[in-house]
């Protein structure tokens, strides 16, 4: 069934998320009949256009941008149902305009429409533009439902997200309140639930008696796609660790939830960031390592260092790698590290967790060869599979053993593109289901495990470590490793 009929309103219309993300994810759920059958977008933004240049503009955004080349009949059918308000975030004229508009399409459709107010903004404007929605009579209403999406970054400290909570919570009830992480949206993110609680295999297992370490890796080989502004006041522990990495760790640690609700999945999450062990300052650097690229080539390109790319100050010492070792302390996963590491301009693009076994308690076979412990590995992108890595008799006389790897792939299993994150988070949104949404208790744990390695940071003025652009990170991550572990190659 499709999601019920409602009017969307993108608050950052004409920026970079809205073109290259929601805009054509907003087309492709158009071309597969997953959209509201009564559905419309209202733009709002600063640039003063028509409603016919910002149908224009969104024409563009699709053409460039969507995972299919658009179809005309599709894209008319979408545009004419697309509306444009102009006025600044702050401004009470921007509300006043978008009242009107919403008002008459409610009055058009005969009933009052659901209402999801997009925030694709800079994060600055995020508290501003809830207190005016709510200022100006439009956080809720009889009849129909209101709800508020929030891009991240949701703060850039634990006390920003706290403060930002407050000032949301005083306008909105948490179920109004959509907080995106973009990873929960990924097929393979999902599937990870899927594959843990959906089969016997893995649950007996999924534990410290049986489970080593877990290593979860998102390499980038992309810099700073022209984000400088951004990404020197962030760093990759804001950027990355703080949302993502965190949410796979929590799917991958938590406990099966007795429903896929949003309750229930999100209250196990809160659970397992909670019991993450906060890392004291005097043992930071046997937990936490960061670093910086420095000039090197990825993919065959020669590139830059980090301090050199345009808009970064001199004086900069945002990291872009960083690892970390955490610890979940609960009955389950008492002991069992958690490796997790993210950088740019790394060799390659690779997001992956791979959950290492104990190695068995004895071998009886003599016929040489490796026995390496089971290893089993969920590639999240780009080449979405899981993989199994076993030991094998290598054919012939004797037992010689030799690692094998047992896969399941995506592509070939399934024959068919995964949809973009963001077309399922729009439809959940519209449908108002918010499993895949970040909760404030969440979002605030989340904060609460990253903010003690921001301020150890902070209070230590080297810089970080540096590596090669197109290396698998600087060799400082070998000083976090317990005995015995090593990095996986990116
Ligand atoms: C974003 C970060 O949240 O995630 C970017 O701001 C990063 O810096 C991106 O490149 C990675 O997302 P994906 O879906 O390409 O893995």
């Amino acid at each position: 069934l499709p999601p019920p009929s409602s009017v969307l309103v993108i608050f950052g219309a004409t920026g970079d998320l809205a073109r290259r993300k929601l805009l054509p994810a907003l087309y492709n759920l158009a071309h597969e009949g997953s959209l509201p059958e009564r559905f419309q977008l209202i733009g709002v933004s600063r640039g003063e256009l028509t409603d016919d240049g910002y149908r224009d503009e969104v024409r563009q955004a699709i053409e460039r941008f969507s995972r299919r080349p658009p179809d005309a009949t599709v894209l008319d059918a979408l545009l004419e149902n697309v509306f444009y308000v102009t006025g600044g975030f702050e401004e009470d004229d921007a509300y006043r305009g978008l009242a009107q508009r919403l008002g008459q399409l409610d009055a058009a459709a005969g009933q009052p429409l659901n209402r999801i107010f997009y925030l694709s903004t800079a994060p600055r404007f995020f508290g501003a533009i809830v207190g005016q929605i709510g200022g100006h009579g439009l956080a809720r209403r009889e009849g129909a439902d209101t709800r508020v999406v929030i891009e991240k970054p949701f703060g850039t400290t634990e006390t920003e997200a706290l403060e930002l909570n407050r000032r949301v919570l005083e306008v909105l009830h948490e179920e109004q309140v959509f907080r995106i992480d973009h990873y929960l949206g990924k097929e393979t993110v999902q599937n990870l639930l899927a594959l843990r609680f959906a089969n016997g295999l893995f649950e007996p297992i999924w534990n410290r008696n049986h489970i080593a370490s877990v290593q979860i890796t998102a390499g980038e080989a992309v810099g700073l796609e022209g984000r400088a502004g951004y990404y020197d006041g962030a760093g990759a522990l804001r950027d990355l660790v703080q949302n993502h990495l965190l949410q796979l760790l929590c799917i991958l640690a938590m406990e099966p939830p007795t429903a896929f609700a949003a309750d229930d999945i999100r209250g196990e999450k809160v659970k397992i960031l909670r019991a993450i062990e906060r890392i004291d300052r005097d043992q930071m650097h046997l937990h936490a390592v960061r670093g910086r690229y420095g000039a090197g080539a990825v993919g065959g390109d020669v590139v830059p260092a980090y301090v050199n790319e345009p808009d970064v100050p001199a004086s900069s010492t945002t990291e872009t790698f960083v690892a970390l070792r955490l610890q979940v302390d609960t009955w389950r996963w008492a002991g069992v590290p958690f490796y997790i590491r993210t950088g740019k301009r790394l060799s390659r693009k690779l997001t992956e967790i791979a959950v290492t076994l104990q190695p068995v308690p004895h071998l009886a076979f003599h016929g040489g060869g490796t026995v390496e412990p089971n290893q089993i590995v969920f590639t999240i992108q780009p080449d979405e599979h899981v993989s199994i890595k076993l030991a094998a008799k290598v054919p012939g006389s004797g037992m010689h053993l030799r690692p094998v790897t047992m896969d399941f792939s995506y592509g070939t299993s399934f024959l068919s593109t995964s949809p973009e994150a963001y077309e399922r988070l729009i439809t959940d949104a519209l449908r108002g289901d918010a499993t895949l949404f970040t909760r404030a208790d969440e979002v605030e744990a989340q904060w609460a495990v990253i903010q003690p390695i921001l301020d150890a940071w902070a209070a230590d003025a080297s810089p970080p470590d540096e590596y090669a652009a197109g290396s698998d990170g600087p060799q400082s991550q070998q000083r976090i490793l317990r005995d015995g572990d090593h990095w996986r190659a990116i």
